[in-house]
């Protein structure tokens, strides 16, 4: 059996910068899109190349806003996927989508080149507060574009933002009960995050922008996985919600720690203990490919213990908890002592492991990107039970 493989590709312009956002996503007056579609797929093949023995199980436009993106590209990226490497029989297509009607027309195209799956950035379920985060879009178009997903996709999710300033927790359960009364198989429910270098950091920063406190926080966050678990859509990560069976398969794979291919600016991907990383920047992304034929700006080979680190820290996200041996089996033996170990030293090496996670966490939490309202829900919510090996 070959090994499973993901294949994420970055577009990274959108129609206007939210004030929240951290993405590498840019607003350009004018895209290329001869130029761009020629780049992203001298960058695809030059990762075919590196990665021969793999079947593909997941494709995934990611941004920005792919849904700008020319159809006729996104086709092109989908062939070219299907000719480099073999494809698993169910191979997953997602496209991120904002909810314009412009981006909403195109949904039709977007699933006759092979698009079956569609996540769609809805954010808030009414104005003032879309307005709130910056979108350009209103709760008309965000529903008109949810309707048109649901007719041409089989599967769509959505995302939505909490925890904004003002929220209560009765505000949440309405909004909330609402977006689960639509009827997708699959929620992205992040709470608000203030971002460094973001407007809503500036603002912030001057006091003009008011959080909810960590309790408030908690509570909202209570009530979602009270009321996802209800309606059939428990959370399979922190921020993200499924009925079984519906998880993102592509997003699977980064928090299972297989491997995965990125092309596009400020594209990772991760081929075996190699971690690739490409130009951030649009232009200097599209400048590398012209020169080099591929977007690379570095290849760091990660110590085993690097890996191993990166496996915990994205396997504890998971509800399903991390799997001692298929780690072992992923990453080799020597990086996961786990397949011969006795009882004893199994169990100490999972003290090891949690006394080095603690100290990561602590370390890291200023930049925690945890949508969960502090470490505390994590360590109280799941650490202990998610070692799952035997
Ligand atoms: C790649 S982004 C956006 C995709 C698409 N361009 C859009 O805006 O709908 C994926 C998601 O991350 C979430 N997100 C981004 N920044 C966030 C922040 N600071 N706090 C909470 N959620 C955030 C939003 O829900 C967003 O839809
Ligand atoms: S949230 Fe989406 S649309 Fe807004 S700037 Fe970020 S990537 Fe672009």
């Amino acid at each position: 059996m070959t090994a499973a493989l993901g294949v994420y590709v970055h577009w990274p312009f959108c129609v206007t910068k939210c004030p929240y956002c951290d993405f590498n996503s840019h607003v350009r007056e004018r895209v290329d899109q001869t130029a761009w579609r020629a780049a992203l797929l001298a960058d695809l093949a030059h990762e075919a190349a590196l990665t021969p023995g793999h079947t593909v199980a997941s494709l995934f436009f990611g941004g920005g806003t792919p849904s700008l993106m020319p159809p006729a590209t996104i086709a092109a990226i989908i062939e070219a996927v299907r000719n480099h490497w073999p494809t698993t029989d169910d191979l997953e297509i997602t496209v991120e989508a904002n909810p314009s009607s412009v981006e909403a027309a195109r949904f039709a195209e977007l699933a006759a080149a092979g698009v079956n799956r569609l996540s769609l950035g809805l954010q808030a379920l009414d104005d003032p507060a879309l307005r709130f985060l910056g979108r350009p879009h209103s709760l008309r178009e965000g529903l008109a574009a949810l309707d048109a997903a649901q007719v041409h996709f089989g599967r769509v999710s959505f995302d939505l933002i909490y925890a904004r300033p003002g929220q209560s927790p009765d505000d949440w359960r309405v909004e909330l009960t609402r977006a689960l009364g639509f009827g997708t198989t699959h929620l992205s429910l992040y709470q608000l995050t203030i971002e460094p270098q973001t407007r809503f950091a500036e603002l912030h920063r001057r006091g003009d922008l008011a959080m909810p406190d960590e309790d408030t926080a908690l509570a909202l966050w209570q009530i979602t996985q009270e009321a996802t678990h209800a309606a059939g859509l428990p959370r399979y990560e922190v921020s993200n919600h499924a009925r079984p069976g519906h998880e993102s398969r592509h997003n699977l794979g980064y928090w299972r720690s297989e491997d995965y291919i990125g092309v596009g600016p400020g594209a990772h991907g991760r081929r075996g203990m190699c971690a690739t990383v490409r130009q951030r920047k649009p232009e200097a992304w599209l400048d590398a490919v012209n020169a080099a034929g591929h977007g690379l700006e570095q290849e760091i080979i990660l110590s085993p213990a690097e890996r191993m680190g990166e496996a915990l820290m994205m396997g504890l996200r998971l509800s399903e908890g991390i799997d001692l041996h298929r780690l072992a089996a992923l990453l080799g033996e020597n990086s996961v002592r786990g397949a011969s170990m006795t009882r004893r030293s199994r169990n100490s090496w999972r003290w090891d492991m949690l006394r080095s996670m603690r100290a990561h966490y602590a370390s890291r939490k200023p930049a925690c990107r945890s949508s969960t309202p502090s470490c505390r829900v994590w360590c109280a919510d799941g650490l202990f039970p998610r070692f799952t090996g035997r």
